[in-house]
């Protein structure tokens, strides 16, 4: 088989790396792919959003099947542009249609979806420039913290937590004046709910589902969540507290509820569902929805799926997940990621790495790196996550950890305690 995949991040590089572990591909082309993804295929200098080259690209090759990583293509509708297409309608596209990428696309949407199907949730409404009066009303109703959500995709950006009402009231006023353009011209003012989170996935055909292993990401740049909010400075699986008894009460309440509902309300969707859960004494309930793999879970993820994805891929695109098997590695996993100096604010790119084949003991997947005159160098905030076994959380991170201080760039950082808090 020739797999296309779509993205970039280390996300994809995780991705890429078990694909091409499957004995059924024959060749695995990234685009637009990175200094990394480029060790285990054939990297192609297309945008993931670019879907009249993907088209031409894929019909010129005979791919047989596009997986897509990231959100954005998913959200501007690259499922239904394949399955609207002669040509491109037999090629299975690893991903929902964009009646289904909504769920991640608009909060708004997420939240009404999630009250129509009973599924645990914070209590919210939605407000607009006309009633921004409504929404100054309900804030008062609520206690502090504010929780004010842009409706669209704001790259991460969109979700403010706000100390008092005064801070509440003013931002809510700003959004819904434009702060995130049009994605903010919608706002969800929702309950602040209290407890860890958690990253549950499942893959997807659309009637049928399988639960992949669960991780938790740590968001905040700096040591014991300070800080600003980064893209996720690491990963563990499995989460300690997401045992038998509470996971069973996500599949009950949460996922059945969500992969029915898709159904029901006729969402045409065979692509990963990403669970963003949240633990509140004991009760999961759903932050948000994203219609991807996470990042950095996947690069924790990936190394706990032993059974073949690729396998797992073809269920999803014929409809027969149910047939498949899905072996789940008892080993933990782990991702340390090194990030450039100054991020998530400002930062320097171009920073030569050296050091990288002298890690043995981990596994290491490129985030922002780039090949400049035949050497690996820094192209993002994000550059390198090192991932690692073992036979539980604490032998995997010291593993991670070791291995990190073996590469090298100037001004790199990481995080010394990831997992610590578990
Ligand atoms: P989101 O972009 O929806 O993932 O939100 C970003 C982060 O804000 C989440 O990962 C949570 O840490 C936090 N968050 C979002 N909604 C809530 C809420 N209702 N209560 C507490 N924290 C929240
Ligand atoms: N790790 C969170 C995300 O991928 O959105």
């Amino acid at each position: 088989m020739k797999i296309l995949l779509l993205g970039s991040g280390g996300r994809e590089h995780a991705l890429a790396w078990k694909i091409a572990q499957s004995p059924k591909v024959t060749q695995l082309y990234i685009a637009p792919g990175n200094a990394g993804t480029a060790g285990v295929g054939e990297n192609i200098p297309i945008k993931s959003d670019d879907f009249d080259s993907i088209r031409t690209f894929v019909l010129e090759k005979g791919v047989d099947m596009v997986v897509v990583g990231p959100e954005d293509p998913l959200v501007k509708g690259i499922y239904d542009y394949f399955k609207q297409d002669e040509a491109l309608k037999r090629v299975p596209l690893i991903g929902p249609s964009r009646k289904g990428a909504v769920l991640e696309g608009s909060k708004d949407f997420a939240k009404g979806f999630m009250q129509r199907h009973g599924i645990p949730t914070a209590a919210y409404r939605t407000f607009t420039g006309e009633t921004l009066d409504e929404g100054l009303a309900f804030l008062e109703t609520l206690k502090a913290p504010y929780v004010l959500k842009a409706d669209g995709l704001c790259a991460g950006k969109g979700v403010l937590i706000l100390p008092t009402l005064d801070e509440a009231r003013r931002e809510l006023r700003e959004m819904l004046g434009g702060m995130f353009g049009d994605a903010s011209s919608s706002v969800v003012v929702e309950e602040f709910l209290s407890g860890i989170e958690c990253s549950v996935f499942v893959l997807t055909d659309g009637t049928h589902y399988k639960i992949l292993p669960e991780a938790k990401d740590y968001k905040r740049i700096g040591e014991q969540d300070t800080g600003l909010n980064t893209g996720g400075m690491g990963s563990v699986s499995p989460v300690p507290f997401a045992d038998k008894a509470w996971m069973q009460k996500v599949e009950d309440r949460i996922i059945r509820p969500t992969v029915q509902g898709l159904a029901e309300e006729g969402i045409d969707y065979k692509g990963f569902i990403f669970f963003g859960l949240i633990n509140v004494e004991g009760e999961p309930m759903v932050i948000e929805y994203n219609v991807r793999m996470g990042d950095p879970e996947t690069e924790s993820v990936m190394l706990r799926i032993k059974s073949d994805l690729v396998d797992l891929f073809e269920g999803v695109a014929d409809g027969t997940l149910h047939q498949k098997t899905l072996e789940i590695d008892e080993r933990s996993a782990v991702c340390v990621m090194l990030v450039s100096g100054g991020y998530p604010e400002a930062y320097e790119k171009g920073y030569p790495i050296t050091g990288i084949g002298d890690v043995d003991g981990s596994i290491v997947f490129h985030a922002g790196t780039a090949m400049k005159d035949g050497q690996v160098v820094t192209a993002g905030g994000r550059v390198i996550a090192v991932s690692s076994y073992g036979n539980d959380k604490d032998e995997a991170l010291a593993r991670s950890f070791r291995e990190a201080q073996k590469i090298h760039f100037e001004k790199k950082y990481f995080r010394s305690d990831i997992g610590k808090d578990l």
